[in-house]
């Protein structure tokens, strides 16, 4: 059976755009991304999403209740039939009622080696804390913020002169990597799991 993934966007959409084309390209097998949806009507990964020929959602935020957000969200979710959530620069905390509808089957990316620096900013916090080496973490989306179960990490070193610009373009360099790396394996749990 063709897995179905829904990539979740605010922005740019490069890890959105790395994840579809390991899916095209066989590097996540017997997987299909079924939409894509964004909270923010301009972003860019949505052109470039329709450009891949995939089926994309504005399900606008603005002004909206978290919860009364997440519901249209999750609503348009179980339309899709969807197995799997990627959150990739998507940048509105779920709810409770979110994570709970799609118990472990959603993931999530950041930019720092969890559980150090959750929250915003995390290439700054590495910096500022005068890290030697930072990275990106592939995570299960749990009711914590950043805190859930990790899936898998790459590390990057910091090195002297860094700047937030310089180290979050090498940090996204690996995301690219680990993303799909990540999901193909949670796609491949999930498989024997069912198969039993
Ligand atoms: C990435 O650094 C990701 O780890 C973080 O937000 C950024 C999104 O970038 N959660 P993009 O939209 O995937 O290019």
């Amino acid at each position: 059976m063709t897995a179905r993934i829904a990539i979740l966007i605010s922005g740019r959409g490069s890890n959105m755009v790395a994840l579809a084309d390991a899916v095209q390209a066989g590097g996540i097998p017997n997987a299909e991304v079924a939409v894509v949806i964004s909270d923010q009507p301009d972003a860019k990964g949505l052109q470039i999403a329709r450009e891949l020929g995939i089926k994309t959602l504005t399900i606008e935020r603005r002004g909206r209740k978290r919860e009364e957000h997440d519901r249209e969200i999750v609503s348009a979710l179980q339309d899709e039939r969807v197995d799997l959530i990627c959150l990739a620069g998507y940048m509105r905390v779920l709810s409770p009622f979110f994570v709970d509808a799609f118990n472990e089957r959603i993931l999530n990316i950041h930019p720092s080696l969890l559980p150090a620096f959750p929250g915003l900013e995390p290439q700054r916090q590495a910096l500022d804390h005068g890290a030697h080496e930072s990275g990106c973490t592939v995570h299960v989306v749990d009711n914590t913020l950043d805190g859930g179960p990790i899936i898998a990490q790459r590390t990057v070193p910091v090195v002297p002169g860094d700047t937030v610009e310089s180290l979050s373009a090498r940090i996204l360099e690996q995301e690219h990597l680990l993303y799909p790396a990540a999901v193909a394996a949670v796609l491949d749990t999930l498989k024997r799991k069912q198969d039993g």
